[in-house]
């Protein structure tokens, strides 16, 4: 097989099993076996880059390459269609088509999919260009992003139309969602609200790669173009199917109205068992013979229309306001309410997110207040029954504009919505969240320690920051709530383990504003060791990839503050890892230190490359050449005559291979 032949061959297959995977969901091989053929894929593209193919399975991968997105014109506008919220506007859409049409119809009945829309085009079988709705006359250019889709084919199989388009719609999966606003969470990054914000944030993200790792997947609904399989667009898309689009499995013909709500009753309950968030149903004449009849309106078609689910809510009443200081400071209010039924769950509490959402409700204690739980995880409030209010207007709830644990004096920073308790050092839900933090599983992993203890030791006044932790004793701890030997043992154990964590967990452990795992990585990459990090400034951060203005600010006011540095100092002194490991920095010693090494001659034990590795692994220098200054030779067999008449000359010892083990202690 020539190189050309096995690249071509690589390519067809991964597709093949990238359909079987992400379409079908029936895969053949095991995700090793498709990466490894990916891999060699990406390598022979390498080394090969004169057979280099946009559609080439290996552009699923993404790139870091910042593009600004071009404005391309939709060739037929993307519209939006009209929605409805009951049965009896349902009634109405089918009532009308019926009039207009005059014949027997069918509608197509499908669902909703809650995500951003898109629209692609195939030339040839090949994806050519995919486009965002934009203003619907015209949208970005996100075919880059696209292509790392893996439910998006980037090339059809079967008897597709030379040029078409087809539409649809990208989503982010619920679990995908979850596990990224988790990982946001950890890394102190703002939450996406829900699947929908995070699916176009992300395709909209400039670096392709960042889509790629985001598992985002499609679900195609909506085929235009000449030369299309059949009259009917549900046949048309069962036809799409086998070129390898992934279209839903829950379309339904129907040929009354009956049959519509149905099919409407049974999705509002079953939509909560689907991997992807839906807001409706969609209702669409099947004929495109009869859609082309029926036409358009201005803004949306009129052989089709929306039917939105009633998202999830609930009336109850507001009791208070509180307001809860996480450990970064930031202030969170939070509603109280009258306890209410809402999707399965009793609610008792409700964000209100920040102040300017309180004062855009115009929020009084006592009112009757809309809680929903659309596609967010916290519920939230969403509206105030004004009517429902008396005489009696209760009080105005009004931000605090004090620390409801210190009573320090609330700050805002520019471009942000929160307020925050600027007393980092001494606040106690901020020292007590920042322990919590350092301890935790991804930072300095103190087995046996976990909030409630932490809370204890706060409480009893062991500890006050995360440096006393290093003071603990057993016996300080011990029969305090009745913790045995065995459980302070354990502690004190987990404690002193941690004083072997790596310099970047530990730089992330310390819970400086927006410097999360990654960041903490980069940070630990680019310093050798905590001094480096201290003194450097917001130019030399920002040099950093992908450490930008607000992360480099932090750090710089982290180490500003007099404490913190006083803290890490403490840290120091307790014996955690402030400096990087260089990679095989294990077993580093200082017994050749200040030595100037010459190696000589072959040897038996190891090659010459790995006794200068040796060498300078125990704090030694190679240098090539002999002078008064080499300290010694390394000296294996066949040693050149020159190199040692020169040696004898200047009385420089000669060391040979085991002497030399002996030396560093390898014998
Ligand atoms: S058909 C001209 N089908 O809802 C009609 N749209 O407000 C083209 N959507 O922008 C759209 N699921 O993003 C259609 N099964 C479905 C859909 C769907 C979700 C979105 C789409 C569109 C919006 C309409």
């Amino acid at each position: 097989m020539t190189i050309k032949e096995k690249i071509d061959h690589l390519r067809i297959e991964l597709h093949r099993h990238n359909y079987n995977y992400y379409v079908l969901n029936a895969p053949e091989i095991s995700d090793k076996e498709f990466d490894d053929m990916m891999r060699e894929l990406q390598d022979l593209e390498k080394a090969h880059p004169e057979y280099q193919d946009e559609n080439s399975p290996t552009m699923r991968v993404g790139s870091d390459l910042n593009k600004d997105f071009r404005q391309v014109a939709h060739k037929y506008p993307m519209l939006s269609l009209g929605n409805t919220y009951s049965e009896t506007e349902v009634a109405e859409f089918y009532e009308r088509v019926r009039k207009a049409l005059n014949e027997d119809f069918e509608i197509c009945c499908e669902l909703k999919y809650d995500g951003t829309s898109i629209s692609l085009t195939y030339e040839n079988g090949k994806l050519v260009q995919a486009v965002t709705r934009g203003d619907g006359e015209k949208g970005d250019d996100v075919t880059d992003n696209v292509k790392t889709i893996r439910s998006i084919p980037l090339i059809l199989h079967g008897d597709y139309p030379p040029l078409f388009e087809i539409r649809g719609e990208i989503l982010m999966p619920w679990t995908s969602f979850e596990a990224l606003n988790r990982e946001r969470e950890l890394r102190e990054e703002p939450l996406f609200a829900n699947p929908r914000n995070a699916a176009s944030g992300t395709l909209k993200s400039q670096n392709s790669a960042v889509v790629a790792n985001r598992k985002l997947d499609a679900y195609l609904y909506y085929l235009l173009g000449d030369n299309l399989p059949s009259d009917g667009h549900y046949e048309n898309l069962q036809v799409a199917r086998t070129w390898g689009f992934k279209i839903s499995e829950h379309m339904k013909k129907a040929s009354c109205l009956q049959e519509i709500f149905e099919y409407i009753k049974y999705w509002d309950t079953e939509r909560k068992n689907l991997p992807v968030a839906t807001d409706g149903i969609v209702l669409k004449v099947n004929s495109i013979r009869q859609q082309r009849n029926l036409g358009y309106t201005a803004k949306s078609p009129r052989w089709a229309i929306a039917y939105k689910f009633q998202a999830e809510r609930a009336l109850t009443r507001l009791n208070k306001v509180t307001y809860q200081v996480g450990r970064t400071g930031a202030i969170t209010p939070v509603a109280n309410l009258d306890p209410v039924q809402l999707s399965g769950t009793i609610v008792r509490r409700a964000s209100l997110h920040n102040a300017d959402i309180i004062e855009g409700l115009d929020l009084h204690i006592g009112d009757m207040v809309y809680v929903e739980k659309g596609g967010e995880i916290i519920p939230k409030i969403t509206g105030v029954d004004k009517e429902a209010r008396s005489a009696s207007l209760g009080e105005k709830v009004r931000f605090i504009t004090h620390c409801p644990e210190c009573g320090s004096q609330l700050v805002r920073y520019e471009g942000e919505a929160a307020y925050y308790c600027p007393n980092e050092t001494a606040c106690p839900p901020q020292i007590k969240g920042k322990i919590e933090h350092f301890i935790s599983r991804r930072a300095m992993n103190i087995d046996g320690l976990g909030p409630e203890t932490v809370d204890l030791f706060y409480q009893m006044g062991l500890i006050k920051d995360v440096s006393d932790l290093y003071l603990l004793r057993a016996e300080n701890i011990m029969g305090l709530q009745r913790m045995g030997k065995k459980s302070a043992e354990n502690i004190i154990r987990g404690i002193e383990a941690s004083k072997e964590v790596p310099f970047e967990r530990v730089l992330f452990a310390l819970g400086i504003r927006f410097v999360g795992e990654t960041v903490a990585k980069k940070l630990a990459r680019s310093f050798s060791d905590i001094a480096h990090l201290r003194s450097a400034d917001v130019n030399t951060l920002t040099n950093i990839d992908e450490i930008g203005e607000k992360i480099a600010q932090s750090i710089v006011s982290y180490f500003a503050n007099p404490q913190n540095c006083a803290l890490v100092e403490r840290l120091e002194n307790a014996g955690l890892q402030f400096r990087r490991l260089e990679e095989g920095q294990q077993g580093r010693t200082e017994r050749l230190a200040g030595q100037s090494i010459v190696i000589s001659g072959v040897f038996a034990h190891h090659s010459r490359d790995e006794y200068k590795e040796l060498i300078e692994k125990n704090g030694g220098k190679n240098v090539g050449s002999i002078s008064s200054k080499t300290s010694f030779i390394l000296a294996g067999e066949n040693m050149g005559p020159a190199k040692l008449e020169k040696a004898q000359k200047l009385g420089i010892r000669i060391v040979d291979e085991e002497e030399f083990l002996q030396m560093i202690d390898e014998s």
